[in-house]
C-alpha cells in the first residue's frame, strides 16, 4: 500500500507556514525548588552512583534492536521478513495504532532527554558532564534509544502502517516538546518519571500480552522485552524518590500531591499528524478499549507508588505536609469513583464512533 495520497487542506495549510507548535500548553511556571536545595543533590552524588547507577546495564550486556529483527547481511533475511509478515497478517489494526503510538511516544526521546536536563541540581552541565546525575541521565537516554529503535524497523517491515505519516507525526512531536509541569524542579521531576516508567511498562507489557494473544510470539518478545527496561528503570526513578522522602518528606509529599493534582501528563500528549486536532486523544481512546493502557492503571499506578514510597505512614509533617499526604492518600479511591462514573455514562451514551487514523492508511479503528 502506497502512502496516503490525497492531501488534506489541513496539510496544504501547514506546509504554507513555518513550524509552529500544533497544540497549547499551560503557563510555564519554572525554577520552583529553592536554590538551597541544589546542594542536596550535590551531597547525593555518591548515594546516586552506589544506588542508581547500578540499575544500568553494562552495553555488552544489554539487547539491541538486531537481535530481534531479520538480518539484512544474511542470507536468509527475505525469508525472515516473509515470516515476520505473515504473522503480522493477524494482527488487527487497532492494535497496530495502539503499537504506533507507542512507538511514536518512544521515538520523542530527545524531548524526554531535555526534560532531564532541565531540572536544577541534576542537569548534565556540559553534555559529558561526570556528575552521577548526567552519567545516569546519558545512560537511560542510550537505553531507551533502543525502544523506538525496534519498534520502528519492526513496524517497517511488516508493511502495514504508513510510515510517512508515522514519521511525520514524530517530526511535529519532537518539534512541540511535552509539558510534564515539572518546573525544573527534580522534586517534581523524579515524580513524574517515576509514574512514566510504571506507565510505559504496563503499556508495552499489554502490548506484548496481546500480540500472544494474537499468535505473534516473536513481538511478544519485543514488547516484553521493552517492557523489562522500563521495570529497571521504574526502579530507579522510585529509587530516587523513595531517598528524597526520607531526607526530606515534606518537600516530597508536596512535589507528589503537586504533580497528581495537575494530574500526570503522557509524554507524547502533544502528538500531531498534520491533520487530525484530536490524534492523542482518539489513540488514547483505542488504547483504553484495548486495555492497553487505560484510567483503571492511572489509578493503580498511583496506588502502587503511595505503597512504594509508604506516604501513609510518613510521620513529621509540617501542616501543608500533612494535607498534601492526606489529598495523596485518599486520591485513589476518588479517581476510581470517578472513573466508574465516566465509563457508565459513557456507556449509557455510547455510540460506536468510527475515527481514521492516518498511521494505517487512513482505514477506520472504533474508539
Ligand atoms: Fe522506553
Ligand atoms: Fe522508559
Amino acid at each position: 500500500m502506497a502512502s496516503t495520497l490525497r492531501t488534506s487542506a489541513k496539510e496544504i495549510e501547514n506546509a504554507k507556514k513555518p513550524f509552529t507548535p500544533p497544540r497549547e500548553v499551560h503557563v510555564q511556571v519554572t525554577h520552583s525548588m529553592p536554590p538551597q536545595k541544589i546542594e542536596l543533590f550535590k551531597d547525593l552524588e555518591d548515594w546516586a552512583d552506589d544506588n542508581i547507577l547500578v540499575h544500568l546495564k553494562p552495553v555488552e550486556k544489554c539487547w539491541q534492536p538486531q537481535d530481534f529483527l531479520p538480518d539484512p547481511a544474511s542470507d536468509g533475511f527475505y525469508d525472515q521478513v516473509k515470516e515476520l509478515r505473515e504473522r503480522a497478517k493477524e494482527i488487527p489494526d487497532d492494535y497496530f495504532v495502539c503499537l504506533v503510538g507507542d512507538m511514536i511516544t518512544e521515538e520523542a526521546l530527545p524531548t524526554y532527554q531535555t526534560m532531564l536536563n532541565t531540572l536544577d541540581g541534576v542537569r548534565d552541565e556540559t553534555g559529558a558532564s561526570p556528575t552521577s546525575w548526567a552519567r545516569w541521565t546519558r545512560a537511560w537516554t542510550a537505553e531507551e534509544n533502543r525502544h523506538g529503535d525496534l519498534l520502528n524497523k519492526y513496524l517497517y517491515l511488516t508493511g502495514r502502517v504508513d510510515m510517512k505519516q508515522i514519521e511525520k507525526t514524530i517530526q511535529y512531536l519532537i518539534g512541540s516538546g511535552m509539558d510534564p509541569r515539572t518546573e525544573n524542579n527534580p522534586y517534581l521531576g523524579f515524580i513524574y518519571t517515576s509514574f512514566q516508567e510504571r506507565a510505559t511498562f504496563i503499556s508495552h507489557g499489554n502490548t506484548a500480552r496481546h500480540a500472544k494473544e494474537h499468535g505473534d510470539l516473536k513481538l511478544a518478545q519485543i514488547c516484553g522485552t521493552i517492557a523489562a527496561d522500563e521495570k529497571r528503570h521504574e526502579t530507579a526513578y522510585t529509587k530516587i524518590s523513595e531517598k528524597l522522602f526520607e531526607i526530606d518528606p515534606d518537600g516530597t509529599v508536596l512535589a507528589f500531591a503537586d504533580m497528581m493534582r495537575k494530574k500526570i501528563a503522557m509524554p507524547a500528549h502533544l502528538m500531531y499528524d498534520g491533520n487530525d486536532d484530536n490524534l492523542f486523544e482518539n489513540f488514547s481512546s483505542v488504547a483504553q478499549r484495548l486495555g492497553v493502557y487505560t484510567a483503571k492503571d492511572y489509578a493503580d499506578i498511583l496506588e502502587f507508588l503511595v505503597g512504594r514510597w509508604n506516604v501513609e505512614k510518613i510521620t513529621g509533617l509540617s501542616g501543608e505536609g500533612r494535607k498534601a499526604q492526606e489529598y495523596v492518600c485518599g486520591l485513589t479511591p476518588r479517581i476510581r469513583r470517578l472513573e466508574e462514573r465516566a465509563q457508565a455514562l459513557a456507556k449509557k451514551n455510547k455510540k460506536d464512533r468510527m475515527v481514521p487514523f492516518s498511521w494505517i492508511f487512513n482505514k477506520e479503528v472504533l474508539l
